[in-house]
């Protein structure tokens, strides 16, 4: 027989809701319980175990201690799909589908795509849903590309992977390649902010000037390009003049810049004839 002070649903989405802003209070519950939200709603009164219980309060402090709801739930949702993330990752960003969004009209499925720095593989494996190009989802981290090619199984999405050093590894020549490199000069007071301690520091410092990895991925394109093909790539707000003079200096044509959905410069392309 229950007693009366069993924990329900609804009892524990106000303890977490208490410690919690809203947002991460409804993904821990709805994570710890295996519940959507309307779920922990309708079911308030509903019963949850000691085990479900104890995840719960384990879930809360470790958001409390700062860690991101993304790596306790182990997901995050980017462009149409949730992708599996570990502490090997970096979160995929909102302001990164800006990327994937502008690639679209330029592929195909006959398109050959290289990613380069792939994480998760939110950016290569949204671009081989879309158009059923031929996506090479590439990274320097092996724990990084293991958890893109989990995320590729779970998808049921068929792409290549592989390991290198940027370029080093590549020998091929693609109709197009994209990249949301390292681009937080090593010394910003951000690395130290929100979530970015936990993330990995190979995903995000990008050297002194921020521009260390911008500088090959930008300048060693066109020996991996087909004529006619397009890089694209995601940088910092501040870094717009920076890569459009490696754009140029690489022998791109037709550069355009792309602002985020909070108007910040972030993604720029070329063409390279
Ligand atoms: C900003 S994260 C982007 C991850 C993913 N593409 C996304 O947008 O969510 C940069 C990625 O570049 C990878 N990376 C860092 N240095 C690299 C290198 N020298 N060669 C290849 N990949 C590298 C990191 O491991 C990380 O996955």
């Amino acid at each position: 027989m229950l007693e009366p002070t069993t924990p329900t649903l609804g009892s524990c989405f106000a303890f977490a809701r208490n410690k919690l802003d809203e947002a991460d209070a409804r993904a821990l519950c709805e994570e710890a319980f295996s519940v959507d939200f309307s779920g922990l709603i309708a079911d308030a009164d509903a019963p949850v175990t000691n085990v479900q219980l104890k995840r719960l309060r384990d879930f809360v402090r470790r958001r409390s201690d700062g860690e991101p709801v993304a790596y306790i739930v182990r997901s995050k949702g980017f462009w149409r799909h949730e992708f599996a993330v570990t502490s090997d990752t970096l979160i995929p960003r909102p302001e990164t589908e800006a990327l994937v969004e502008t690639v679209l009209p330029f592929l195909s499925s006959v398109s050959r795509v290289l990613d380069l720095g792939t994480g998760s593989g939110a950016i290569g494996l949204s671009i081989a849903a879309e158009t059923g190009a031929h996506v090479l989802l590439t990274d320097l981290s092996c724990t990084a590309l293991q958890v893109a090619a989990e995320n590729a199984a779970t998808l049921a999405i068929n792409v290549q992977f592989r390991q290198s050093n940027w370029y080093d590894a590549i020998d091929e020549s693609f109709d197009c390649i994209v990249s949301n490199p390292p681009y937080v000069a090593s010394h910003d007071k951000h690395l130290q902010i929100g979530d970015l301690p936990y993330e990995p520091h190979l995903a995000l410092d990008g050297g002194l000037d921020g521009l260390e990895a911008l500088r090959i991925v930008v300048g060693e394109a066109p020996d991996h390009l087909r004529p006619g093909g397009r890089l694209m790539v995601e940088h910092g707000f501040d870094q717009a003049d920076a890569v459009g003079t490696l754009f140029c200096a690489a022998g791109f044509q037709r550069i355009e810049l792309l602002r985020d959905l909070s108007n910040h410069p972030r993604v720029t392309h070329g063409l390279l004839t």
